[in-house]
């Protein structure tokens, strides 16, 4: 599998302030990759890295197989960035403003106009008559990533792009990335779990100056130790009597039960049946990504890669 983007061991303090500690990191191509972190984990700081702003201590980082040097940008390149906090010039449209992205980035003027067109549409855009001065945050955010889109990059950074915005903004922000998914590779971060459970196809999770976890969503999901597991069975008489007989049960209903620790669940299936117990349904509760974390966060294993 072919990587756009390649950290390992990128190491990065501020003073005394280790922020980054040995980070490893993969992003796959054409993937919406989610990466995320509290406030203050070190998200950003890995991003400007990644684009030459900033010198890493240690470590290093590659984007489409070439290494990242600082103050010599010939990676970015291959890359397409919306900071967290994007500027603009405000007396223009959406359309003079791309159009004059175009011109400095070098975008063949032939091709511009249809371009540039394209990457209003893709962001909703498009029939926005307005200057940008009376944009909501959310239409900034996305003529940011039609501006990043631009040139073609074989990599979209973006920074906490739905972090300000409201539900709906947000929704936007999201369907855009996904949009932009037929485009490029795509790397956001965020500190909200839904976003990446939403349209990440793998995310990193970066706590105390490491990845903690990288994978799929079903793959960090699989991570949950314990699937709790839920039955409802036929017979009020039934429950209370698998209640009273294995301990981890916790009693939603009557007749329906939480087993929380799922190793046990063949001894229950067994009993069950020898006692000729009839269910009405059994399932397994899904782990959500934030029980997953939780979990992760709390046991303390922010000792380096889990899982790939
Ligand atoms: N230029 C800087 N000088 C000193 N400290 C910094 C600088 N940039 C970031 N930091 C500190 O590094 C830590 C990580 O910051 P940042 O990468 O912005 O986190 P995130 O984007 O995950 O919220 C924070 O504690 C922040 O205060
Ligand atoms: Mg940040």
């Amino acid at each position: 599998m072919t990587s756009v983007l390649e950290i390992s061991g990128l190491k990065k303090s501020f003073g005394e302030k280790k922020v980054l500690q040995g980070v490893d990191l993969t992003v796959p191509e054409k993937k919406v990759f989610g990466f995320v972190g509290r406030n203050g984990a070190g998200k950003t700081t890995t991003m400007k890295v990644t684009l030459g702003l900033l010198a890493a201590d240690a470590g290093e980082v590659s984007v489409c197989g070439e290494t990242v040097h600082y103050g010599n940008t010939k990676t970015n390149r291959f890359i397409g960035y919306l900071p967290d906090v994007p500027e603009y010039y405000s007396f223009m449209t959406a359309m003079e403003y791309l159009k004059f992205c175009g011109e400095i980035t070098g975008l063949p003027s032939n091709e511009s106009k249809g371009r540039c067109e394209e990457m209003l549409r893709l962001v909703g855009l498009a029939d926005e008559k307005h200057r940008i001065k009376g944009y909501s945050r959310g239409m900034k955010q996305r003529l940011g990533i039609a501006q990043a889109l631009l040139g073609r990059p074989k990599l979209l950074i973006c920074d906490e792009p739905t972090s300000a915005l409201d539900p709906l903004g947000r929704k936007e922000i999201l369907d855009v990335l996904v949009a932009a998914k037929e485009e490029t590779t795509i790397l956001f971060s965020t500190h909200v779990l839904s976003d990446v459970e939403h349209i990440c196809d793998e995310m990193a999770l970066l706590n105390d100056g490491k990845i903690v976890m990288q994978g799929s969503i079903e793959e960090v999901k699989s991570k949950r130790r314990s699937n709790a597991v839920e039955i409802q069975l036929e017979r009020e008489a039934d429950a209370k009597t698998l209640a009273g007989t294995f301990g981890g049960f916790q009693v939603i209903k009557p007749e329906v039960l939480l087993l929380k620790d799922a190793a046990v669940v063949s001894d229950v299936l067994r009993f069950m049946a020898d006692h000729d117990m009839p269910f009405v349904r059994m399932e397994k509760q899904e782990a959500t990504l934030e029980d997953v974390f939780m979990e992760v966060l709390k046991s303390g294993s922010g000792n380096g890669k889990e899982g790939k």
